[in-house]
């Protein structure tokens, strides 16, 4: 832990849990059928930065839809409550929060979360710098296990941006709702980020751009294991994937085979075959219309209090309470 003025940074996630966790997600996902891992392991330091370039993609719209929403109604969010502490889930980069630290003018406490150590220090580390007003605590953390809410008096806004909700299928995402919820004081919020469906192939070309960007941060999955589990992934041995599935209402990213292969991993001390056209899903992204996203908010006791959309009705930013 470093404590500079009012910034603190926590790792939550120590190399003993992190290697815990990566362990046992990948023994148990790629032992599954259809095989299927967690996306969280994209996120190292070059799958950090690369996902940054991939949010200014043209085909990838929604980090700017966000922006967008979020510039026109910051003001309204600010106005709804004296919100004493913003909690950011997964906080990456942290543009979009600028928007509401700048509108919220009750703020004097700010929480970032984010798996990735190297996005998370920089992005909050900065904030502490510009609103000096602020206590910036940074928590590199899994918000399936620690939502990191502080005990302050006051209202909490907790934003989960960037659909980021959608990276969990249906029966965790319910989950992960009704603990959000249960944590929830009454005068709590959640400012919630949610991809809406749209035409196939634009979902599509959002997971498969023409730069070849997504291809390039899905394959480094195959290299953040090669190094934290010796693994002897080829990475010319997998294409990159992605698959609108209809019936889950989502996008799946997925690493096919390319060949019959037999991939040693040394960490868990097993191997893994892979039959020549097996599909590994590496991350789902579910998309949603307005009407499902209050009823599942509905169904973890959280009551829709607002909802903004962009023109193009890409995205949808809800505001909710406890119910
Ligand atoms: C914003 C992290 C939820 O699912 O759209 C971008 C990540 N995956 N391109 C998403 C992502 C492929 C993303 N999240």
């Amino acid at each position: 832990m470093t404590t500079t003025q009012r910034y603190t940074f926590t790792d939550r996630l120590p190399a003993e849990h992190y290697r815990a966790a990566l362990t046992a997600d990948i023994s148990i996902g790629l032992a599954a059928t259809p095989k299927t891992t967690s996306p969280m392991w994209f996120y190292d330091a070059l799958g950090s930065k690369l996902y940054e370039e991939i949010t200014r993609l043209p085909e990838y719209t929604a980090h700017r839809s966000e922006e967008g929403i979020l510039a026109l109604c910051a003001d309204a969010v600010a106005e709804f409550a004296p919100w004493r502490e913003l909690v950011d889930l997964g906080s990456g980069a942290s543009e979009k929060t600028l928007l509401l630290l700048d509108s919220v003018e009750t703020l004097d406490s700010y929480v970032a979360l984010d798996v990735s150590a190297s996005a998370l220090h920089g992005a909050a580390s900065r904030i502490a710098g510009n609103y000096p007003h602020l206590d910036v605590t940074a928590l590199r953390t899994d918000f399936n296990q620690d939502l990191g809410l502080g005990d302050v008096a006051g209202e909490r806004l907790i934003y989960f941006s960037g659909s980021t909700i959608g990276n969990l299928r249906p029966r965790p995402r319910r989950r992960f709702l009704r603990r959000l919820r249960s944590q929830m004081r009454p005068g709590d919020a959640l400012l919630l980020g949610t991809d809406l469906t749209r035409a196939v192939p634009d979902m599509i070309a959002a997971y498969d751009d023409s730069q070849g960007l997504t291809a390039a941060w899905n394959l480094n999955l195959l290299a953040v294991l090669n190094r934290e589990l010796g693994s002897g992934f080829d990475p010319d041995a997998f294409a990159h994937q992605a698959v609108w599935d209809a019936s889950a209402q989502a996008i799946e990213m997925r690493l096919q085979s390319l060949v019959d292969q037999v991939v040693p991993i040394p960490a868990l001390d097993r191997e893994f075959h892979f039959v020549k056209g097996e599909e590994w899903t590496t991350e789902t992204s579910a998309k949603f219309s307005p009407d499902r996203v209050v009823a599942e908010l509905a169904a973890a006791g959280l009551g829709l209090r607002n909802w903004w959309t962009d023109a193009e009705r890409r995205f949808g930013l809800s505001l909710s309470t406890v119910m």
